[in-house]
């Protein structure tokens, strides 16, 4: 049996082969396991005479197995390593890689220069209510204000003093800030807004940031200031000019609507601009005012000891002029071949 097995060992090529030598030696079937069974109907003498003989075939015949099965892999492993190369200078393919999208671009940018002037971002949820939306920041409810911003309201939220909407501009988050920080505040606080209205430089979802200083003596010196800081940092020029119209928000008192400007000079425009008698195109940019005494109290704070400004502005509209964008809508549409035109992809 022994030369046999040796013989069939030896003339397996392979891991199958090799695995069916040791079913049939070493199996349930397998002559030698046959040969071990007869060990049982033995009379002790013969069991002495033959047993180590039986066992000594077993320890070999298994031993050749593992030998031969071992140089059989090494074997497979030559081969394969031989045949499969991959060559490391090939170029890779490319990849689609992700990218920033412009708006949250702009906020990250936003959030940064206002850092530098040592302003927290805030932040608050979309889904509001009334109180926080309008009633706090002085638009009471037979406000015409309320009408003019389209609002998103939930079907199911209690109509009387707790309706449920999607906040219409992030001023509610002004509300939010002096009702749980103390006084001196400073803070933008960049989001999602929501109105319904959809054309070509309205979509139903925008995005505002807004900015509120609460301090002692604060005037509208301080907003001009912020503002002039603010957009000379994000348009990266030293020319710009701001002019501050009166204007009219409940929230603020007195309001301005502040209009950006710049000298123009050929090969550098801002997109949208609408040019003057001296030069300088300007484009409505924001609304800001003085914060209002009656929200200062509505948040119970005293608005004889704490003043302060506040500003809204449309993110979407800075990205536009920043990166000559044209429509709005296309922000908000996920098409990565526009995304690239502007140079936010790959
Ligand atoms: N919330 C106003 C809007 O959405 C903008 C604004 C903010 C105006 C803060 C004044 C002060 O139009």
């Amino acid at each position: 049996i022994e030369a046999q097995l040796r013989r069939d060992i030896d003339a397996a090529a392979d891991a199958g082969a090799i695995e069916a030598v040791r079913v049939a030696a070493l199996g349930k079937a397998g002559r030698i396991t046959a040969l071990l069974k007869t060990l049982g109907g033995m009379t002790p003498d013969e069991r002495q005479a033959k047993g180590p003989a039986i066992h000594a075939l077993r320890e070999s015949v298994t031993a050749a197995i593992a030998e031969r099965k071992a140089a059989i892999e090494a074997a497979e492993l030559e081969a394969r390593l031989a045949t499969e190369k991959l060559d490391m200078t090939l170029p890779a393919d490319a990849a689609p890689r992700g990218s920033v999208h412009p708006v949250a671009q702009v906020m990250d940018e936003l959030a940064e220069i206002f850092a530098d002037m040592g302003f927290a971002v805030a932040t608050g949820p979309e889904i509001e209510d009334d109180w926080h939306n309008f009633t706090a920041l002085n638009i009471p409810e037979t406000h015409p204000a309320r009408a003019m911003h389209d609002t998103f309201y939930f079907p199911n939220s209690n109509a009387e003093s707790h309706a449920m909407l999607l906040r219409t501009h992030t001023s509610p988050v002004q509300i939010r800030t002096m009702m749980t920080q103390e006084p001196p505040i400073r803070i933008i606080a960049p989001g999602r807004v929501y109105r319904s209205d959809s054309d070509a430089t309205h979509t139903p979802m925008f995005h505002q940031v807004e900015g509120l200083v609460i301090d002692r003596g604060i005037h509208m010196g301080h907003l001009k200031w912020t503002l002039e800081t603010f957009l000379k940092a994000y348009f990266e020029r030293d020319d710009i000019v701001l002019r501050l119209r009166p204007s009219y928000f409940p929230f603020t008192e007195p309001s301005a609507e502040v209009d950006v400007g710049y000298k123009q000079e050929k090969g550098r425009r801002i997109v949208g601009g609408n040019g003057d008698d001296e030069g300088h195109a300007w484009m409505e940019l924001l609304g800001s005012g003085m914060v209002n005494r009656r929200v200062i109290a509505s948040c119970g704070l005293d608005p004889d000891a704490w003043q302060g400004f506040a500003f809204g502005v449309g993110v979407d509209r800075l990205a536009m002029l920043k990166y000559g964008m044209d429509d709005l809508r296309a922000f908000f549409d996920g098409d990565l071949r526009w995304l690239a035109h502007y140079g936010f992809g790959a």
